[in-house]
């Protein structure tokens, strides 16, 4: 096991009843605050009307911003960031998934900056200083409610960028599972698809031994898999919700990868497609996972075996471990397409003829190595996606 400093400061409210003490919640943070959330979904759902409401009732003044995309855009973080400096905005509530709040992050971390927010997201700057950060989760996926992470697409040259810094580690977290019955079916999926990759970028490491955080994240993996394909059959059972929604926060808030280093790779190759393609995070990821372990397959077989007997139950076999991780990764697909996703580029109509320019975009043309499993240079990545054709 690795050594490592194990900090998560984001206090989880989890159950039906925070949500109505949200305005009590905020209050301990800020009096001002900036409401950001995303195209409507809330407004429908009597959330945002809900919050209003709250906080109004605890004296909190507060400051809207709507119209976060999925695939959050700098555009918007800049107006957030003039209206927080306007404003005197001394907390920001995301409420939405992980898009509201890496586009909260993003303001919170540029309104306290002199320089362009942009240079977190290229590593010009590290942030050491935030406004901050309370979220409502609506939807279990992207994990960002417990998360030091936020990602940002700035449209000029298509990029999508992350940052990862302690300061913007939400301070609280309202999680109520009834708030995912009203979410669509391909967003089940591709949140769904984005907690187990949290689980699985984790999984394949170079560190070891690493058994406890191995079982913890079979564990999680294999609970993610039973509660999904009831969700989509009973939208609205909440116990299932309940699973996933705390599976989907774990999976992201750092505790899973304590004395060990993940790989991430699968992350960098997708954020390329959505910057691209403006393709959801969970859908690029059910197409650039199975790839890229077909491609790293043989750096660890035993691995990538005992990931398919304990996560799918393929029965092991001594003599054939190369087989038996092979079946390991066709369960993992004939599971997501059972949940509907599409698991190869060509079904969601993206073609070879960019293939060259995310590969060369993903390492900045070579300046770096992508994933720490296998680190991977342009070539490998182009390979990868071509084996997702
Ligand atoms: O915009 P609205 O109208 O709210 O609709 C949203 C959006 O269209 C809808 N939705 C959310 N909750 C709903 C709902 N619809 C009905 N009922 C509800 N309860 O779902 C759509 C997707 O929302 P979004 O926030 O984009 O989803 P997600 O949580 O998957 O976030 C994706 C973003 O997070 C980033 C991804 O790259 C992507 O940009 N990630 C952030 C991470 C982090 N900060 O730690 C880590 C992840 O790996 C990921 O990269
Ligand atoms: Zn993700």
């Amino acid at each position: 096991m690795d050594e490592f400093v194990f900090h998560n400061p984001t206090t989880i409210y989890f159950g039906k009843r925070y949500e109505a003490e949200v305005g009590r919640i905020a209050a301990q943070y800020g009096k001002r605050v900036l409401l950001h959330f995303g195209g409507g979904s809330a407004e429908r759902t009597g959330l945002l009307p809900a919050i209003r409401k709250a906080l109004t009732e605890a004296g909190i003044s507060y400051f809207e911003l709507g119209g976060v995309q999925p695939n959050p855009r700098l555009s918007l973080v800049y107006k957030g960031i003039e209206l927080c400096r306007k404003n005197s905005v001394d907390l920001i509530l995301a409420v939405g998934g992980g898009s509201a709040i890496d586009s909260a992050k993003a303001i919170a971390i540029g309104t306290v900056y002199e320089g362009d927010v942009w240079d977190f997201y290229t590593g010009k700057a590290f942030p050491t200083k935030a406004l901050p950060v309370g979220t409502v989760l609506t939807i279990p996926a992207a994990g960002s409610e417990a998360s030091p992470g936020s990602v940002i697409t700035k449209e000029e040259g298509l990029l999508k960028r992350a940052v990862n810094a302690d300061c913007i580690f939400p301070r609280f977290s309202i999680l109520n599972p009834e708030r995912a019955f009203t979410l669509p079916p391909a967003q089940i999926a591709n949140g769904v698809t984005d907690i187990m990759c949290h689980l699985m970028e984790r999984y394949f490491t170079n560190s070891k031994p690493v058994e406890f955080t191995d079982r913890l994240i079979e564990a999680t993996l294999r609970t993610v898999i039973a509660a999904a394909p009831r969700v989509l059959a009973n939208p609205t059972s909440y116990d299932d919700w309940a699973e996933l929604m705390w599976a989907g926060t774990v999976a992201h808030n750092e505790l899973l990868n304590t004395g060990r280093v993940g790989d991430w790779a699968s992350h960098d190759i997708e954020h390329e497609l959505s910057a691209i393609y403006d393709i959801a995070h969970g859908a690029g990821l059910a197409i650039v996972t199975p790839a890229w372990m077909k491609y790293t397959l043989k750096h660890d077989v035993a691995r990538f075996a005992q990931y398919a007997v304990r996560v799918w139950g393929v029965e092991d076999n001594y003599f054939d471990p190369e087989r038996v991780a092979r079946e390991g990764i066709a369960r993992l697909e004939v599971f997501w397409r059972s949940i509907g996703q599409k698991v190869r580029l060509s079904e969601i109509g993206i073609d070879d003829s960019r293939i060259a320019e995310m590969a060369r975009k993903c390492t900045d043309d070579d300046a770096h190595t992508v994933g720490h499993f296998v680190p991977l240079r342009s070539k490998d990545i182009e390979a990868i996606y071509r084996l997702a054709l």
